[in-house]
Formats: C-alpha cells, sequence, structure tokens
C-alpha cells in the first residue's frame, strides 16, 4: 500500500498527433468499482438521486469517456479554436474520467454554485477521497494518470457534450494515459518536490486545558 502511495505521480502526456486508441474499458471499470469504496458521511440531497440513471446516495459521480471518445472531444475542442493543453492530453489518453461532487440544493440567496456548509466540506471531502483511490488502483496497474482542474473541460458546452448535469460540480478530469507514449511529452507535477516533510505540515498535539476545577471549592 506503502508503496503505490509514493508511487502515485502526475504524469501529463501530451499528444501533438494523436497516439493510436486503445481499449481500456474493463480496466476503467475495475478502477470505478475500487474507488467506490471511500467514506462517505452524509447520503446526498434527493435531487442527485431521483434524477437521472446513476441514483446512489454516495457524494461523487464518474463519468467515463474512452479513447476513442477522448480523440472525438479533442478534435471537437480544436474545431471551438482550443489551442490550450486539454486538447493535447485527449490526444494521449487511454480514458478520461470526469468526477463530479454532489453540492446540497442552495437555499435562500447564496451566492455561488454552492454553500459553504460543514456537508458540502464533507461530500467534497468524500469525492476526493473516491479520487484518489481511483488513481491508487491507476498506478497499482502501471496506468500513468493525471487530475487535472479539467480546464475547458469544465465549461457548460463541454459538459453538456458529455451528458454532465449542471447540478453536479467537476471535481478533477482525471487523464488516464498508456505506458508507451510515442513521441509524446510527458511532464511532471509542478509541486511534486514541493511538500516538505511530515513536520512541515504535521504535529503531536500538546494539549492547553484549562486547569481543573477543586471539587472541594478551596
Ligand atoms: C484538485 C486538484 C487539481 C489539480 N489541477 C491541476 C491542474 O489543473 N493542472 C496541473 O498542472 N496540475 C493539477 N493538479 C496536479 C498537481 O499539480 C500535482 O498533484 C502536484 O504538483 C503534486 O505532484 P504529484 O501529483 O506528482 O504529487 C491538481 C491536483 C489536484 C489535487
Amino acid at each position: 500500500m506503502d508503496e503505490v502511495i509514493r508511487a502515485r505521480r502526475t504524469d501529463k502526456v501530451l499528444a501533438g498527433e494523436p497516439l493510436p486508441v486503445d481499449d481500456l474499458r474493463s480496466v476503467v471499470e475495475e478502477l470505478v468499482a475500487v474507488a467506490g469504496w471511500a467514506p462517505f458521511h452524509k447520503p446526498v440531497a434527493r435531487v442527485h438521486t431521483q434524477a437521472g440513471e446513476m441514483t446512489s446516495i454516495v457524494p461523487w459521480r464518474f463519468h467515463l469517456l474512452d479513447a476513442a471518445g477522448c480523440r472525438a472531444l479533442r478534435e471537437a475542442l480544436v474545431a471551438r479554436g482550443d489551442r490550450n493543453k486539454i486538447p493535447r492530453l485527449l490526444g494521449a489518453a487511454s480514458a478520461l474520467v470526469q468526477a463530479t461532487w454532489l453540492p446540497n440544493p442552495t437555499r435562500g440567496d447564496a451566492a455561488g454554485p454552492f454553500e459553504a456548509t460543514v456537508e458540502n466540506m464533507e461530500h467534497i471531502a468524500a469525492a476526493g477521497a473516491a479520487v484518489q483511490n481511483l488513481l491508487l488502483a491507476a498506478t497499482a496497474r502501471g496506468i500513468r494518470n493525471y487530475w487535472s482542474s479539467g480546464g475547458a473541460l469544465r465549461d457548460t458546452e463541454a459538459c453538456g457534450w458529455m451528458g454532465i448535469p449542471e447540478r453536479e460540480i467537476l471535481l478533477g478530469a482525471l487523464f488516464l494515459f498508456p505506458a508507451d507514449t510515442g513521441e509524446a511529452e510527458v511532464s511532471a507535477g509542478s509541486h511534486r518536490d514541493r511538500r516538505g516533510g511530515p513536520a512541515d505540515w504535521s504535529r503531536w498535539v500538546r494539549l492547553a486545558l484549562p486547569p481543573a476545577e477543586d471539587p472541594f471549592g478551596g
């Protein structure tokens, strides 16, 4: 387990010319099935379980696109004038997993796509745990992977092409790449070696409790 956690790393594979299409569908289904064993606290709001074909109470959804779908999506983005990295990533990907989280319905006149509630925070945390599970399962199978914010894959039009409902919020566009990347450029995550050591982000607690009350009042 420790080895797989340490081996997971961001591998961005950027292909100018699209790589050959490979069939990773059954492996992606394995990854999704194991990722779904993430912990989650509260069932999602009914709006997410009673509309559409996915009815689970878990606060995440995975929308899966195979290699042929990635190439077709690449073409559509290029046709839209996209000259950014996403088309090149889609040109290399064996699959794309659009991972979303499911916010509680906004009450009243709250601004933004979701309210800053503890329940929403926990929905995001659980969905993040499911994403990490998926990346670890991919790493254990030797599949290069990259958790991206999504760029163009976040917008309403692109999500519409993939049938992702507007009530879901994209948490990550997860790219899965082949081991053989041909002529494609491969780059690492920019913060990979900047995280410091455990002492930089963990500490043993030294309790500073209030003085105990004297039971005899003296
Ligand atoms: C929620 C999330 C979103 C990310 N989005 C991007 C992104 O849009 N572009 C990018 O280059 N890296 C993105 N990353 C990857 C980070 O850059 C990467 O995890 C970090 O540099 C540490 O490298 P490592 O994954 O190899 O440990 C994202 C990571 C997370 C967790």
